[in-house]
C-alpha cells in the first residue's frame, strides 16, 4: 500500500508537532508515531523549559551557562540563536494554552543545575505533559495535519528504492510498519522530518520512555547521513531507586529548590566535597559524584532530601512526585528519597545545520535525534524542549522557503517480502536486547576505560552480525525494527567513545583523564 503527502514528520513529540504546526499553514503534513501520540519523552518532561525572563538575567548568561555545561564543545552561533529565540517560543506555547505556573502575576521561574539564574518556566512538575497536550490539541484541530499513530518507521526511502535506481542520496519518505494492518506501507513526500527522539533505551537503566531506541539516528545513518558526538550520553543524577517503580525521574528542580544529596549511612551532605556549586553543579559532575560514592561505599543508592522545606511548598511544587512516592510509602515532606543516576538524554545524533537540514537532500531533523551544536559535551538542564521548539520551527520555515528546490518524487518500489518468512524464534530478540542494554550500562557508562569499551565493541560486532542475519530472513515486527536500530546505535556510541582520547563533559575515561586544549566533535561518516 502507498500513500503520498507534501511533508512527512516522523515523531509526535515537541519537535515533530512544532514542525507540523508551522508547516500546516501551507502544506499537508502527516505526523507518524510508533505507538500512541503522547508516548515520547516530551510527555515525560518534568522540570521545564529554560528562557531568559528574570530581571537581572541576560542572554549572555544563558549562553555562557550552556557553553560551560557543554565543556566548550558547543557551537556558539547555535547556542546564541536558540537562547535568543527562547522567550518567543514560550510565548507561543502560552498562546497554545500551556498553563505555565505563575506567581504574583508573572511566570514562576524555578532553578536547575548549571543555571546561574532562575530561568525555568514550568507547569508544576509535569511540564512536558502540558506541552504535549497543547501541541496535540492544536495539531488535531488543524485540517492540514494528519496524525497517524501506531506506524513504525523502518527505513528512509532513497533513490536506491526507486524504480529507476539513483545514488543521488535524496530522501523521498519512508517504509513503515502499520501495527493495525500488520503490513508495511510506502509513505512518500517531498520533505521528510526526523523527530524520533533519543536512544536512551540502549542502556539498562534509563529515565527515557520504552520507544527511545534511536530509530531516527540509525535510519539517517543507513541513509548516508553523518552522526556526531554519540559518546556524549547524559546520565541524570536522580532517578528513583525502587524495585516497584522503574525509570521514574526525580526532577532536578527538587535540588533547585533546596534538595540536598546525602549519604544514607551517615547523613553527610557530600556534594560540597566534589564541587563548589554542590547539588547545582552540572549533571555530569553530580552523576559522577553519586556514582563515586555508591561504588566507594558499596551502596545501592544515595538520598535526596527536601524534607527541611515547608511541606505545603513541597506539595504544591512537586505534586506528581509527592503523590507517586506516597503511593510507594515515601512521604517526601518528611523523609529522603532513595536515588541513583540513570541514562537520561542523548546529546549526540544526526548532524544538522541551523535550519534542521541533514546531509541528505529532502531530509530534515529536529529535537533529541539531532546533534545541532547546542548541547556540546553535556546538555544544560531544560535546554532540550527549547531546542525542539526552536528547531521544529526552523525546519518548517526552511522547507516552506525552499519548496521548489526539494527533490522531485520518483516512482518508488513497494516493500518486498518475497524472500522472508515469519520468525520461528522470537526469543532471540529479547535475549539480544537484554545483552546490549547490560553491556552498555556496565562498559559504556558514567566512567569508562578503553579496555571496557573494547569489550563492548567485540560484543556489539557479534550481535550486529546476528541481528543482520535475523533481519534478512524474517518478516519485520516492531520489536525487530527497534532491535536492529538499537544495535546500530550502540555501535555508533562505542565507536565514538573509543575515538575520543580525552575526558570532556559526559565522556569520562580513566585512560585519558585530561581534557585536550582544543574541543573537537566526534563525527562518524557512513
Ligand atoms: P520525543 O518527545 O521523544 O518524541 C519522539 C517521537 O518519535 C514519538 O512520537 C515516537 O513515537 C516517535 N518515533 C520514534 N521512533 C519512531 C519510529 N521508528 N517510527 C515512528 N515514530 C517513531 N527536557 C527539558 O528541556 N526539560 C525537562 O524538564 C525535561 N525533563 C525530562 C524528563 C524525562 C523523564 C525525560 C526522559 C526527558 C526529559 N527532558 C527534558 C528531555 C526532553 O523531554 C526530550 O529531549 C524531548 O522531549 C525530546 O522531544 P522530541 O520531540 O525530540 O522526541
Ligand atoms: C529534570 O526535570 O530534572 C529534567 C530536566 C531536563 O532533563 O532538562
Amino acid at each position: 500500500m502507498s500513500r503520498s503527502f507534501d511533508v512527512l514528520v516522523i515523531g509526535s513529540g515537541a519537535a515533530g508537532l512544532t514542525a507540523a504546526l508551522n508547516l500546516a499553514g501551507q502544506r499537508q503534513v502527516a505526523v507518524i508515531a510508533k505507538g500512541a501520540l503522547g508516548e515520547g519523552a516530551t510527555g515525560w518532561a518534568q522540570g521545564g523549559i529554560a528562557a531568559v525572563l528574570e530581571e537581572g538575567d541576560s542572554f549572555d548568561a544563558h549562553v555562557e551557562d550552556t557553553m560551560t555545561a557543554g565543556a566548550g564543545l558547543n557551537d556558539r552561533a547555535v547556542v546564541e540563536h536558540v537562547v535568543n529565540a527562547a522567550p518567543a517560543a514560550i510565548t507561543r506555547l502560552k498562546e497554545l494554552g500551556v498553563p505555565f505556573a505563575e506567581e504574583g502575576g508573572a511566570l514562576h521561574l524555578t532553578r536547575e543545575g548549571g543555571h546561574s539564574h532562575r530561568r525555568i518556566v514550568h507547569v508544576a512538575d509535569a511540564t512536558g505533559w502540558a506541552v504535549q497536550q497543547a501541541l496535540e490539541r492544536a495539531a488535531a484541530a488543524h485540517p492540514n495535519v494528519i496524525l497517524v499513530p501506531d506506524m513504525v518507521a523502518i527505513d528512509l526511502i532513497t533513490g536506491r528504492h526507486a524504480e529507476r535506481f539513483s545514488a543521488d542520496g535524496a530522501v523521498h519518505g519512508l517504509y513503515a510498519y502499520n501495527r493495525s494492518m500488520k503490513q508495511v506501507e510506502t509513505l512518500t513526500a517531498r520533505a521528510t522530518v526526523l523527530a524520533t527522539g533519543g536512544a536512551g533505551r540502549t542502556y539498562l537503566y534509563s529515565t527515557a520512555p520504552r520507544g527511545a531506541t534511536g530509530d531516527g539516528i540509525a535510519m539517517a545513518w543507513r541513509a548516508g547521513c553523518r552522526v556526531s558526538n554519540m559518546e556524549m550520553m547524559q546520565f541524570h543524577p536522580t532517578c528513583l531507586y525502587s524495585l516497584q517503580l522503574k525509570n521514574f525521574l526525580i526532577t532536578e528542580a527538587v535540588r533547585g529548590e533546596g534538595g540536598q544529596l546525602k549519604l544514607p549511612t551517615t547523613g553527610e551532605r557530600f556534594m560540597p566535597r566534589f564541587d563548589e556549586r554542590a547539588e547545582l553543579a552540572p549533571r555530569d559532575i553530580v552523576a559522577r559524584a553519586i556514582d563515586h560514592e555508591i561504588k566507594r561505599l558499596g551502596l545501592d543508592y544515595v538520598h535526596l532530601d527536601i524534607s527541611h522545606r515547608d511541606p505545603g511548598f513541597v506539595r504544591s511544587h512537586f505534586p506528581n512526585i509527592h503523590e507517586k512516592l506516597l503511593g510507594l510509602g515515601i512521604d517526601i515532606t518528611r523523609e529522603p528519597i532513595p536515588v541513583v543516576p540513570a541514562q537520561h538524554y542523548t546529546c549526540g545524533g544526526v548532524v544538522v545545520d541551523l535550519a534542521g537540514r541533514t546531509d541528505a537532500p529532502g531530509l530534515y531533523a529536529a529535537g533529541e535525534v539531532t546533534e545541532s551544536g547546542l548541547h556540546g559535551a553535556n546538555r544544560l538542564a531544560s535546554n532540550s524542549l527549547l531546542e525542539c521548539l526552536v528547531f521544529g520551527e526552523a525546519t518548517a520555515r526552511n522547507i516552506l522557503a525552499r519548496w521548489n528546490e526539494l527533490p522531485q518524487l520518483p516512482s518508488i518500489r513497494e516493500w518486498d517480502e518475497s524472500r522472508v518468512t515469519n520468525s520461528d524464534e522470537e526469543v532471540v530478540i529479547a535475549q539480544t536486547w537484554g545483552e546490549i542494554r547490560r553491556f552498555m550500562w556496565n562498559y559504556v557508562g558514567i566512567v569508562r576505560t578503553t579496555k571496557r569499551l573494547e569489550r563492548a565493541k567485540r560484543r556489539v560486532d557479534m550481535l550486529r552480525q546476528e541481528v543482520s542475519d535475523y533481519y534478512s530472513h524474517f518478516r519485520v515486527t516492531p520489536d525487530l525494527i527497534e532491535l536492529r536500530n538499537l544495535v546500530e546505535v550502540a555501535d555508533l556510541i562505542i565507536r565514538s567513545a573509543l575515538s575520543r582520547t580525552e575526558s570532556r563533559g559526559l565522556h569520562y575515561t580513566l585512560d585519558y583523564p585530561v581534557q585536550l586544549a582544543e574541543a573537537c566533535d566526534t563525527v562518524l561518516t557512513p
